[in-house]
């Protein structure tokens, strides 16, 4: 049986403030992945038309994705980075997927619900067709692993739908042109095309949560600035918000059995053990028996740690966008021609003349 090479995919949207959860749900597992694979990360620009059409500081929104990458230490030169915009192979391949994925399909996502809100009849029909493109993301470069926060699960689970609706549909078409590979799928071997994509999502903080409400997802797009610690706020900021966090007067337990039922208590662990790469077992052996009023200054002294030299980079490479433009270009080159070779197969596949 062979295997799909390896390779790492994954997005972000140049959509409002990159905050904590984007970097320990996403990014910072980036940086991790580089070291022992080839990978490809992207600012998904035509993603983020799909809530908003119209965007008065788009170029601002990527080169400040694209800083974040870099400031994180992602390395452009090894790796791929780009803006989504400038593959249109994207775009291509989300038009077959829409042929491929069934209505039904895109009726479950839970995503698509909270963001149309009541109103679904006035939602964009990009805002429906999303997950398409975000399947066609990974799969026009034949991508096998994608490291993204917890939220994202579904629509990985989507893209595995379609890959294997497209791998059997035309699996007639794939075994004569030699062009797609035996994989394991549970107990059966399949002939396909293309991989069956593994979500990379475990780690301390695959969620991280509002710091005013542990119930509820840190997210761009909560009114209240003190639920999000954003990439771009200061030393002074940071504290500021992770001394108001909302906590519990109990103290901190000594194993991760105690955080059950302790929303807030697990998020902050969660976050110190993301920020150290650590356990959350091992923060509560350490910090186990401590009240709030000595977690909290370790946390914010370690968050400030780990963000104020990316803060600081990314303010210093957003002072030269010619330089992020140019990493951007080139990514997109080498990116395109890749996209433009799997286009081509799946063209052939279908059966398109060309
Ligand atoms: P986006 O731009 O909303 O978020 C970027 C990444 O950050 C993660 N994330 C979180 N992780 C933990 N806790 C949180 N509170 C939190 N909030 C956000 C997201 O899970 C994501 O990994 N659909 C994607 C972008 C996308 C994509 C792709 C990702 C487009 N195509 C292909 C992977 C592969 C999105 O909207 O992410």
């Amino acid at each position: 049986m062979t295997e799909f090479k390896p390779l790492v995919f994954s997005g972000v949207q140049p959509t409002g403030n990159l905050h904590l959860g984007n970097y320990l749900g996403a990014i910072r597992k980036f940086v991790a992945l580089q070291e022992n694979n080839d990978c490809i990360y992207c600012v998904v620009d035509m993603h983020a038309l799909t809530a908003q059409l119209v965007h008065e500081d788009m170029p601002t929104q990527i080169r400040s994705i694209t800083a974040a990458f870099l400031a994180a230490g992602i390395d452009p030169k090894k790796h791929i980075v780009f803006n989504q915009s400038q593959v249109p192979q994207h775009a291509e391949l989300a038009w077959i997927f829409n042929c491929v994925a069934r209505i039904g399909w895109m009726n479950r996502m839970t995503q698509f619900k909270d963001k149309a809100g009541k109103d679904r009849e006035q939602a964009s029909l990009g805002l429906y067709a999303y997950p398409s493109l975000m399947a066609a993301d990974i799969l026009v470069y034949r991508a096998t692993h994608v490291p993204v926060g917890d939220d994202q699960k579904q629509h990985l689970e989507l893209a595995r739908d379609i890959a294997m609706k497209f791998n059997l549909d035309f699996h007639d078409k794939i075994v004569p042109t030699g062009l797609g590979i035996d994989i394991k799928v549970g107990e059966e071997p399949v002939h396909a095309y293309f991989p069956m994509v593994e979500p990379l999502i475990d780690g301390p903080a695959p969620r991280v949560m509002s710091l005013k409400d542990g119930t509820k997802k840190m997210s761009k797009s909560d009114p209240s600035d003190l639920s999000r610690i954003n990439l771009m706020d200061d030393q002074e900021a940071i504290s500021k918000k992770i001394r108001k966090a909302k906590t519990d007067p109990d103290a901190l337990p000594s194993e991760t059995e105690g955080l059950k039922g302790r929303p807030e208590a697990d998020n902050l662990v969660g976050i110190f053990a993301a920020l150290a790469d650590k356990s959350k077992t091992d923060v509560l052996s350490e910090f186990g028996g401590q009240q709030f009023s000595v977690f909290k200054p370790a946390l914010i002294d370690l968050a400030v740690e780990v963000l104020a030299p990316i803060n600081a980079e990314m303010r210093r490479l957003m002072e030269d966008p010619g330089h992020i433009d140019a990493v951007l270009r080139d990514g997109g080159e080498r990116a395109r021609s890749r996209a433009e070779k799997t286009m081509n197969e799946v063209r052939d596949i279908i059966g398109f003349v060309r």
